[in-house]
């Protein structure tokens, strides 16, 4: 499925993801007011991953209300809407107008590493995470799912709050709180200076947070995820679905095409359904 945060502010580029084979799409996250995210440079692209502070950049929930209910008229594939906010209250708020405009499901962004007063500040202690969850549960009848940041102690005593708490499913991972510093210019390079880091760099975090959570829940899969191989390797931690994001920047949209084509070939030659991948390195 397509990870929240890229292609996901618009119908079009929703449905082209839907098109290149994605099975499910996650919006770029919503706040309740438009907001403009950061002045460039908001993306530094590494051998190994990428840092980005865009800076939740969206156009509030007013008016993508009406980009969702257009994107669920021609697309197909579950839409997952992802909310976000600065405290619960708005975070709920925004949950519940994208269900109403046609979400399947909402995730909240417990996670993004470097806007201030969001994602990671307002779910980063078990009694935040419960009072965030609780108060997003109370808004939605569609199933709650909480994007988790990798950047806690406890992932997985934090995993099982939000479980407790409401959700239905947990995401893991967002970015890593990263920073990239220009050195002939001697200064770093992201305007907001602070990003978070994505791409292959820490799949092998990412791997080790599903294997922690899945069995409290079902869990998406989402880090530096770029091949079959990598699927492969969410999917044996225990994932039951697997978020492609940064892949797409450093591979095109063929991406997931080129997972579905290089799992199915692997499934074969292993004599095993995908279902019966689903946790089989659990041990
Ligand atoms: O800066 C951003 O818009 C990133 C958001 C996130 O990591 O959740």
């Amino acid at each position: 499925m397509l990870a929240s945060g890229i292609l996901g502010s618009t119908a079009s580029l929703l449905k082209r993801v839907e098109e290149a084979g994605a099975g499910a799409v996650t919006t770029k996250t919503i706040l309740p007011r438009p907001t403009k995210g950061f002045s460039n440079p908001v993306v530094v692209d590494l051998p190994f991953g990428m840092i980005n502070a865009m800076g939740l950049p969206n156009p509030g929930i007013d008016e993508f209300e009406r980009e969702l209910r257009e994107a669920r008229s021609e697309i197909n594939i579950p839409i997952i809407g992802s909310a976000g906010g600065s405290t619960p209250e708005e975070v709920a708020h925004v949950a519940g107008r994208l269900q109403d405009a046609g979400a399947d499901a909402v995730e909240v962004n417990a996670s993004c590493p470097h806007v201030r007063g969001h994602g990671v500040e307002l779910g980063s202690t078990p009694e935040m995470m419960r009072e965030l969850v609780r108060e997003v549960r109370r808004s939605l009848r569609v199933p709650l799912i909480v994007k988790l940041s990798p950047m806690v102690p406890d992932i997985r005593s934090l995993g099982r709050i939000a479980v407790e708490s409401g959700a239905n499913a947990l995401n893991a991972v967002n970015t890593m709180r990263a920073m990239y510093i220009d050195v002939e210019a001697m200064r770093p390079v992201l305007s907001n200076r602070f990003g978070g880091l994505s791409g292959p760099a820490i799949r092998p975090v990412a791997v080790r947070c599903v294997y922690e959570l899945a069995d409290l829940c079902d869990v998406i899969g989402t880090g530096g995820v770029e091949s079959w191989r990598d699927a492969a390797e969410m999917l044996l931690a225990g994932a039951k679905a697997v978020g492609i994001g940064t892949a797409i920047r450093r591979k095109g949209l063929s991406v997931f095409s080129e997972i579905k084509v290089g799992l199915e070939s692997y499934l074969l030659r292993k004599g095993l359904s995908l279902r019966e991948l689903i946790g089989r390195a659990r041990i």
